[in-house]
């Protein structure tokens, strides 16, 4: 049985990644689970479209029974599932029998806090599911226009079952919902382009299972004149406004890029994304502002430009308007000293390296990073660097830079570079991996010994620089101390 609690999605997928031993890709706002090996086969990924917003995609197969427990916390998130392929077992803590979710149907939960539920999914079914986890009390205050409307449409069905904790609800086999489900499920990407097909998808699919609870709430329906592969093509136009992203993006631009009429483009956009052209163009400029933010040290007028505005002031008009706050407050909310960032990546030695080398850099790193409040981690194995380092993000940035310059290593690849909840290391704890392969972690008052020797005991001398391995030992270091990994 894998338990789980209820936190923040990644974490919950973090968890996941560490007790099917699967490799977890990262991106801002969202992540993927790739599971190859004795457990399954396939993917769970998860999009966080904006705080109080999340979806999990299953895409998978599992060689055996999987039970999960979910312990709820105080949050009180509506769950909103639904099964393209395959089916559930679900039973809140205080039934003995389980209630069985079925394909094509919609399904409704709210937790009650304190308690928790069981999920059991089969061995050798492909699930092909998806869930959007809504938390109201994030939603609340938002001037964002997408958050208002979804906390008003809650607040009704909350009226309706107030009376009853916790919730759920069996609605009917529903093929209109499974449109939108499966044009989640089958998109794998999680950059930024994919999220926002993704987050089309997830408005429209939310709204058909609010409607399907017999709300009085109407959708946009929309039924395009394109074939799959019309939409199929629709959904490269991310990649060419990324691309191109300081151009002058047009209808004419765009549609003759496709090679389709103003009008097809028109409704294939608005189909899969609920936007018009121009506000999907305006939609991908604003998402790679934010991305830039996050990631880079460069000033939000330097990003406008970046992004195709000349006006600053009409830039943060859009960005307010998306994201509901002004993206010089997104970037100062970055520096604050509470905030974790961390960078973590993998290099390779320089030839000359030698023992002494290695040590030299430890000795200067540990008085450098006290100064400056960074804690991490840095591995030293058969000639490859695996560093974590972590605090906040006016000095983990800088500290990035100096150390991508470093002569004494190359051929850098950064595996993950964003925000977390929580400092994982308490302390400076440079590790080089010792004869006993192990490597201590101190974390909260708990010293977590990791053997990683035995972590990456199989692996051949060509693995070793591989982004997989590097990018299983983060999660692994990340998660560790706050899962208990019991028999599958
Ligand atoms: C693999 C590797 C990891 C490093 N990690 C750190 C570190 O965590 N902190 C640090 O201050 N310097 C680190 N350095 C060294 C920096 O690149 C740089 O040489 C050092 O910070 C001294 O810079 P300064 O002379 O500007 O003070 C690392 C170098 C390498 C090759």
């Amino acid at each position: 049985m894998l338990g789980l609690e209820e936190k923040s999605p990644l974490e919950m997928l973090q968890q996941f990644a560490v007790y099917f031993d699967a490799n977890l890709e990262e991106s801002l706002g969202a992540a993927t689970l790739i599971l190859n090996n004795k457990h399954g086969e396939g993917s769970i990924s998860l999009y966080e479209l904006f705080p109080g917003l999340t979806a999990w995609v299953y895409n998978i197969t599992f060689n055996s029974e999987l039970v999960i427990d979910l312990k709820f916390s105080s949050d009180r998130p509506y769950y909103f599932g639904y099964h393209v392929s395959g089916f559930q077992m679900q039973k809140f803590a205080d039934e003995t029998e389980y209630h069985k979710i079925r394909q094509g149907q919609n399904f409704i939960l709210i937790s009650e806090p304190g308690t928790s539920s069981e999920f059991k999914m089969s061995s050798g079914i492909k699930f092909e599911s998806c869930y959007l986890i809504l938390t109201p009390s994030l939603l609340k205050g938002s001037s964002h226009n997408t958050r208002k409307r979804l906390e008003q449409n809650l607040k009704e069905i909350f009226l309706q079952i107030s009376g009853e904790r916790p919730y759920r609800y069996f609605g009917d086999i529903d093929a209109h919902t499974g449109t939108f489900a499966e044009i989640i499920i089958k998109n794998t990407r999680i950059d930024l382009v994919g999220r926002l097909l993704t987050e089309g998808a997830i408005t429209n699919l939310l709204a058909a299972q609010i409607e399907a609870h017999d709300l009085d709430h109407q959708t946009d329906n929309f039924q395009p004149k394109l074939t799959k592969s019309e939409l199929s093509k629709i959904t490269e136009l991310g990649d060419y406004i990324r691309d191109n992203i300081d151009d002058k993006l047009t209808i004419s631009v765009l549609s003759k890029y496709l090679g389709f009429s103003p009008r097809k483009l028109q409704a294939g956009v608005r189909f899969l994304y609920g936007y018009s052209v121009n506000e999907y163009v305006s939609n991908v400029r604003m998402e790679v502002a934010k991305e830039l933010i996050y990631k880079t040290n460069k000033s939000v007028s330097e990003i406008c430009y970046m992004v195709g505005y000349s006006s600053r002031s009409h830039f943060s008009n859009l960005f307010y308007k998306r994201f509901g706050i002004l993206p010089s407050k997104y970037k100062d909310s970055f520096y604050k000293d509470t905030l974790m960032y961390e960078v973590s990546y993998r290099s390779i030695a320089s030839d000359k390296l030698n023992e002494s080398d290695v040590q030299q850099i430890i000795d200067v790193s540990r008085i450098n990073n006290k100064k400056n409040n960074i804690t991490g981690s840095l591995i030293y194995y058969k000639n490859v660097f695996f560093q974590l380092i972590e605090g906040p993000k006016k000095e983990v940035l800088p500290l990035y830079d100096k150390i991508k310059e470093d002569e004494r290593h190359t051929d850098v690849i950064t595996m993950w570079s964003g925000s977390k909840p929580y400092r994982t290391f308490e302390k400076w704890d440079m590790s080089i991996l010792s004869d006993d392969g192990m490597l201590s972690i101190q974390h909260q008052d708990r010293v977590k010994k990791l053997n990683l020797e035995h972590l990456l005991g199989e692996i051949d001398e060509n693995a070793i620089v591989s982004r997989n391995l590097w990018r299983k030992v983060r999660t692994i270091i990340n998660v560790s101390g706050k899962v208990s990994k019991s028999e599958l």
